[in-house]
């Protein structure tokens, strides 16, 4: 007899699908059993027209390997398009277990040039992305008495990065989203959580000061050791009954390593009987305190090893 699948009789809605990550996700959780709404834009990286799109093509691999599978090809940024993906899931498959919220973009920009439309397009297309879908399948999810969320955060937002901030804000947003939708639906038995990725996709970085035949030979060391295939287990494990006690947390995965970020909570504390002025703060509080101050690490800093 074939063993139960994690993922059997789910029905699991993956944002981004068409490529990276989300197509990871999408592919393992249709292979652990799940019916799977395929969403992606559409847009191919060269932009050239395809007989399939993205999203399409993901469907029909899927459908070849056995598994069930539709395209949605709406955009995350827009609230009646995020309520149509979560009603051609519920028209087609019955229900919606799960959302994956993995579709993304980035406009990097320094911040003293970063323009109003890039921010705000980032903005949209994470923060009220993440926001559109889980609202969309809350309802779902309190009528039913159940139901998972996943997002995809960064450690350009939890550790921090340059040129990002506008990618930095709309992570850390989607961290504050999750945590609070674990806390407003858990009488549900809604959960909701995030995941910082490190794969070798299309908004992999480039290494400054390295030559091309260099460059080659890093970027093929991190296509083979940092695929987005391997951030799907945890990504599917979190949509799964299999963890159904694990809410509001912070995970993160790169190569064959998991992670579990802290969140934030006091460090240290000082009184003054007399209440404080900005002197007697600046002569007691700023030496109490300056050792433990975050230090100005960036991503690469904190993960000063490769993944294996
Ligand atoms: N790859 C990494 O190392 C990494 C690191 C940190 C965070 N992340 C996050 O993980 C997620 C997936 O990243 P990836 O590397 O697979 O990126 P990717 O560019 O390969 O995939 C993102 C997909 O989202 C789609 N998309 C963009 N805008 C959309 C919209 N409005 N509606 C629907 N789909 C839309 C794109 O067409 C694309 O296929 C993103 O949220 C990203 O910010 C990735």
């Amino acid at each position: 007899m074939s063993q139960a699948r994690t993922m059997d009789g789910k029905v699991v809605i993956v944002t981004g699908a068409g490529g990276g990550v989300g197509k990871a996700i999408a592919l393992l959780a249709a292979a652990e059993g799940a019916k799977v709404v395929v969403n992606d834009l559409g847009v191919s990286l060269n932009g050239e027209k395809q007989a399939l799109s993205p999203a399409e093509q993901v469907v029909q691999a899927i459908q070849t390997a056995g598994g069930q599978a539709i395209a949605n090809a709406d955009s995350v940024a827009d609230w009646d398009s995020a309520q149509r993906m979560v009603e051609q899931a519920v028209d087609t498959f019955g229900r919606i277990d799960a959302v994956v919220n993995s579709a993304g973009i980035l406009r990097d920009a320094i911040f003293h040039k970063l323009e109003p439309a890039d921010f705000e397009s980032v903005i949209r297309v994470h923060l009220f992305g993440a926001y559109n879908t889980s609202r969309a399948a809350a309802s779902h999810f309190r009528a039913q008495g159940g139901g998972a969320l996943v997002h995809m955060t960064s450690t350009s937002g939890l550790i921090g990065g340059l040129g990002q901030a506008n990618y930095a804000a709309a992570k850390m947003g989607i961290v504050g989203l999750s945590r609070s939708i674990s806390m407003d639906m858990a009488r549900f038995g809604v959960r909701s959580n995030c995941i910082a990725p490190h794969a070798f996709s299309r908004m992999i970085e480039s290494v400054p000061g390295l030559s091309p035949e260099e460059q080659e030979r890093y970027l093929e060391k991190r296509r083979q050791t940092t695929r987005p295939e391997q951030i799907a287990p945890l990504a599917v494990l979190l949509c799964s009954d299999q963890a159904k006690d694990v809410s509001g947390q912070i995970f993160g995965a790169r190569g064959n390593e998991v992670y579990l970020y802290n969140q934030p909570r006091p460090i240290r504390t000082l009184q003054r009987g007399e209440g404080w002025t900005p002197s007697t703060l600046a002569e007691q509080m700023i030496p109490a305190w300056r050792t433990s101050f975050t230090p100005a690490e960036r991503t690469k800093d904190v993960f000063g090893w490769e993944a294996i």
